[in-house]
């Protein structure tokens, strides 16, 4: 993040707080005042870093601060941002890769040059300093240095001689934000979204310069005079905890709302979807790519799709280039992510658009690279989503999804649009009457948990087995029920609990998997409505959803999961909103 105005330290140290569910293992400041660059950097949350500033009268009008997610080097005070070159005049902070930096530090040590940390990104402030040695102004030096690169970035620079912030982006995202008296650059809105709601959105290979007097974009050498000024949509409270002691629980709370908001938002008079219907025109085949939950999303729109008669596959995005897919003319690749900015779901895009495919974004941020690189975009509205586990995002992309369906298949049937239309009420049901936090703390002592579905119940058991070992660190797998006898029901013991997601599909088959595990001795917790008695008669214990159809009580029954992940998490004491390793936004491939 980058500040040109008053008060740079306080702001800077807020807005890095906005961002710190990208990463958080250590985080860094670099102030121009009247004496120079001064930089302050601790390995650890922000708070560290506030006290480690622990100054009570801001004097900065310029600076630069990251908090970090390792790539290079583990986190500690030297490897966290701004680096610097060895004249100390020029302070760096990068988000992403920088791919050839090995060949660039080593002929940058033959020279002479001595290195503090174990990044890619300390190259770059020694390549700069190289050009202003060779009698180059920062501004020329910088924009030299980002020519020698290769890899994704967003670079901020400053320099002590100049009251200018230089920035450049490739495959990371970089926003402008604009207020009346001082401009923000940073890698996503919320982290000036206090001050402005007025942006304009970095494209790849551009240039910003942002000084008291206002800001330059440049692509190759051209200036770029019409960039368009945007308001976003979201405002600063909804980015807030609003009284809650975690961004996940507010937002799983937030989900009846969410969906409220996604069904009134597209439910035009003959459209269910606002798009351009021409991104949909003669499409017989779609290909999902997508990375964790969302990918869990596209498992389940895959399902929706195929059992309505669209050849539909669902792919990681880190291995979908790797499949050569082939893209016929009639083919649809749909990109679904909900920042926008995952680097594996933005190769997977690009392999798409090489191959000659259409493209559609199922995304959450408005202007982000996915919906702008895409051919079309759509929205799922469901307001900024912090805590780093995806929990308001999946239901949303997942009942856009349901729209997307009924669209494509022109399938409208009132079954299926009642259960939409009733969803956020059932959601609430859920919410107010959950047994999850009795249930994880029965439970939260076991060493392993399962979780089993079929159908549209399969990616939902995934989808609660990742939520369970992300923020609770407990061992958690997801299974299609019927493979549980294929291998893992060796692993079944007294001490493993299965989580059963029945939906309606297959529901006979998957209680045969039931029995099979408590014979083993395991406990079963069966989220299911509480009208199928065969199930209830079989289970330990019941997570109850109301009854509805098929297609939608996989949604109910993930909530439930999200609700009983967040009270092992909370009971075993974990770091909810930002667990250990991860980061919310994950920019690099
Ligand atoms: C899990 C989680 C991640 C993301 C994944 C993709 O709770 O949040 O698995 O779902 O990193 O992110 P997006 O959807 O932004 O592409």
């Amino acid at each position: 993040m980058a500040r040109v105005g008053r008060d740079a330290e306080n702001v800077l140290l807020h807005g890095l707080r906005k961002l710190e569910y990208r990463g958080y293992d250590s985080a860094g400041l670099a102030l121009r005042n009247g004496h120079g660059v001064e930089v302050f950097k601790r390995e650890g949350e922000i708070s560290r870093l506030v006290s480690h500033v622990g100054r009570e009268k801001p004097v900065a009008e310029i600076g630069i601060g990251h908090t970090r997610w390792s790539t290079h080097g583990p986190p500690t005070d030297e490897n966290a941002h701004p680096h610097t070159d060895c004249t100390g005049e020029i302070a760096v902070v990068h988000n992403g890769i920088i791919e050839n930096h090995g060949a660039l530090r080593r002929q940058l040590e033959k020279t002479g040059h001595e290195f503090e940390s174990d990044t890619d990104t300390e190259v770059i402030p020694h390549l700069i300093e190289n050009g202003i040695a060779a009698g180059h102004s920062p501004e020329e030096a910088f924009e030299s240095t980002v020519e020698l690169l290769s890899g994704s970035y967003a670079i901020a620079m400053i320099h002590r001689g100049e009251k200018t912030v230089y920035a450049a982006r490739r495959g990371s995202p970089l926003v402008l934000g604009i207020d009346e008296s001082a401009l923000f650059l940073a890698s996503d809105v919320p982290a000036f979204l206090e001050f402005t709601d007025r942006v304009v959105y970095i494209e790849d290979e551009q240039l910003v310069r942002i000084s008291a007097s206002g800001y330059t974009i440049t692509e190759r050498g051209d200036e770029i005079a019409d960039q368009p000024v945007v308001r976003v949509e979201w405002n600063g409270e909804a980015a807030e905890k609003g009284g809650y002691d975690h961004y996940m629980r507010k937002e799983i709370d937030e989900q009846p709302s969410a969906i409220r908001q996604i069904v009134g938002s597209h439910a035009a008079a003959d459209e269910l979807l606002d798009i351009d219907p021409a991104i949909l025109d003669g499409v017989s085949e779609i290909q999902f790519v997508a990375c964790g939950t969302s990918y869990h999303a596209a498992l389940y729109g895959s399902f929706l799709l195929e059992s309505r008669g669209i050849p539909a596959s669902t792919y990681l995005a880190s291995e979908y280039a790797l499949h050569n897919c082939s893209i016929g003319e009639n083919t649809l690749v749909v990109a679904v992510t909900q920042s926008g900015e995952t680097a594996d779901t933005l190769a997977a895009i690009d392999a798409a658009k090489r191959a000659g495919g259409r493209t559609l974004a199922v995304t959450n941020v408005v202007g982000s690279t996915a919906a702008r690189t895409c051919d079309e975009a759509l929205y799922i509205r469901a307001g900024p989503e912090i805590g780093v586990a995806a929990t308001k995002t999946f239901s949303s992309q997942v009942v856009c999804l349901s729209l997307f369906a009924a669209q494509l298949t022109g399938d409208r049937s009132s079954a299926l649009a009642d259960a939409l239309a009733s969803l956020p009420g059932d959601i609430q049901r859920v919410l107010d009457r959950s047994k999850s936090r009795k249930i994880a703390a029965r439970y939260r002592d076991r060493e392993a948990f399962f979780f089993i579905g079929r159908g549209a119940g399969y990616p939902v058991a995934l989808e609660g087995a990742l939520k369970m070992k992300e923020i609770s660190y407990e061992h958690a797998e997801g299974f299609a029920a019927g493979e549980l006898k294929h291998g893992p029901l060796a692993l079944v013991t007294p001490n493993t609990v299965v989580f059963a997601v029945f939906t309606g599909h297959n529901d006979d088959k998957l209680l045969n998997n039931v029995t099979e595990v408590k014979t083993r001795g395991g406990t079963v917790v069966a989220v299911v409505d509480t009208a199928n008695e065969a199930v209830l008669e079989q289970a330990n214990d019941v997570l109850e959803i109301p009854e509805t159809h098929p297609d939608v009580a996989g949604l109910l029954a993930n909530v439930q999961l999200q609700l009983v992940s967040y009270h092992a998490a909370n009971l075993l004491g974990r770091p909810i909103d930002k667990p250990r390793n991860l980061a919310k936004s994950v920019t690099v491939e």
